[in-house]
């Protein structure tokens, strides 16, 4: 494997667009600046940004991202070039839009940094030909190419903090506390946050609970003089449903939006055991705010490394991390399948439950 330090291609002076797509996640601005960085002093390349993910493609909303402008970011949360959740093939987009509009802007590839939907429409786009690199990110840790991204170590740091806060209201008034966080269809942020709070009980979408089981975790807690703790993903599904809860419709990608199980296990709890009952949505405080150290190295040696990837002109290609080493991989290896939490790990976590 070639590494950014020992690279031997000679592809001089490459003008590449940058683009943050999808959910936010807490790096991003690390993985801009290591790129950038990386491009300018080793390959000579010359990067431009694109505002808010495909859609500044496709509407050729462009920002100057020199040297300069990726000074001191990599502590930042958020994007410095905004995101959407853009379908760059609908509306006015689609192959040839965008063709035309990196040929005006004088752009040899892109560099696009986002989650499965973004790499979904980035294969399509590779696949036409579109010389392009990616970076995979989403706090839900769910791409399988993948042993962590950045951001899920963030979302876990505030979602177990978030989680002490609770127990210690919980405590005072006697009551069960359910947290709910993040986690689209895996319950990665669950089970590490849940095991790091010390939760009394982790449900997560990989595995269907029964209301009866989930009582039997609250009123073994209850019977200790402990609050209870359930930490329960947004795609949780309880015995009894068919269908995950979701309230708010689809995405741009036509992926329901989740939230709101939370509230739905609290009254139900309350009722089957006695115990007043309280439900809290993390939500998107779980993606705001500062990057963990962990995820400011990771977001910049992906970075760093997708700027050699670049340089080596893999295009149809994502760095990912393998172990410790960060590697290049096909997007088709990220997409299709979703890394789920094996059960054997939810097994492990199961011994402390109650
Ligand atoms: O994929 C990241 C994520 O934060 C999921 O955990 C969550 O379901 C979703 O994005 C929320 O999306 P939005 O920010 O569009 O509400």
């Amino acid at each position: 494997m070639e590494t950014v330090a020992g690279t031997s291609c000679q592809n001089i002076g490459m003008r590449i667009g940058v683009l943050t797509s999808g959910g936010d996640a807490p790096g991003l601005n690390a993985v801009i600046r290591g790129a950038v960085l990386v491009g300018h002093t080793q390959y000579d390349m010359e990067f431009v940004g694109i505002r808010d993910g495909w859609r500044g493609l496709v509407d050729a909303d462009f920002q100057p991202l020199t040297r300069h402008d990726v000074k001191g970011i990599a502590k930042l949360g958020g994007t410095i070039l905004g995101s959407s959740r853009t379908n760059p093939f609908e509306g006015r987009g689609g192959i040839e839009r965008i063709n035309q509009v990196m040929g005006d802007a004088k752009m040899d590839a892109l560099l696009v940094i986002g989650g499965e939907g973004t790499l979904a429409a980035a294969q399509r786009l590779a696949d036409a030909g579109i010389n392009i690199v990616g970076v995979p990110k989403t706090v839900d840790n769910d791409l399988s190419a993948t042993d962590y991204t950045f951001g899920f170590d963030t979302a876990v740091n505030i979602a177990t903090e978030a989680m002490d806060r609770l127990r210690t209201t919980g405590d005072s008034h006697h009551r069960c506390m359910v947290a709910e966080v993040m986690g689209r269809h895996v319950g990665w942020i669950a089970l590490h946050s849940g095991m790091a709070a010390g939760a009394h009980a982790i449900l997560i979408p990989e595995r269907k609970t029964s209301l009866e089981e989930i009582v039997r975790w609250v009123k073994s807690a209850a019977s200790r003089g402990r609050a209870p703790l359930i930490c329960v993903a947004e795609g949780f599904m309880l015995d009894s449903m068919n269908d995950i809860h979701s309230e708010r419709g689809l995405d741009a990608f036509g992926r329901p939006r989740l939230g709101g199980i939370g509230e739905q296990l609290a009254p139900l709890i309350e009722e089957a055991t006695g115990i007043e009952t309280r439900a809290t949505t993390l939500g998107h405080i779980q993606r705001g705010g500062t990057p963990s150290a962990f995820d400011r190295v990771l977001a910049t040696r992906f970075g760093m490394n997708a700027a050699r990837v670049l340089h080596e002109r893999q295009w149809g290609h994502m760095v990912a991390l393998r172990g410790t080493d960060v590697v290049t991989v096909p997007f088709g290896d990220a997409l299709g399948q979703l890394k789920t939490v094996p059960m054997e790990r939810w097994d492990e976590a199961a011994l402390l439950f109650g």
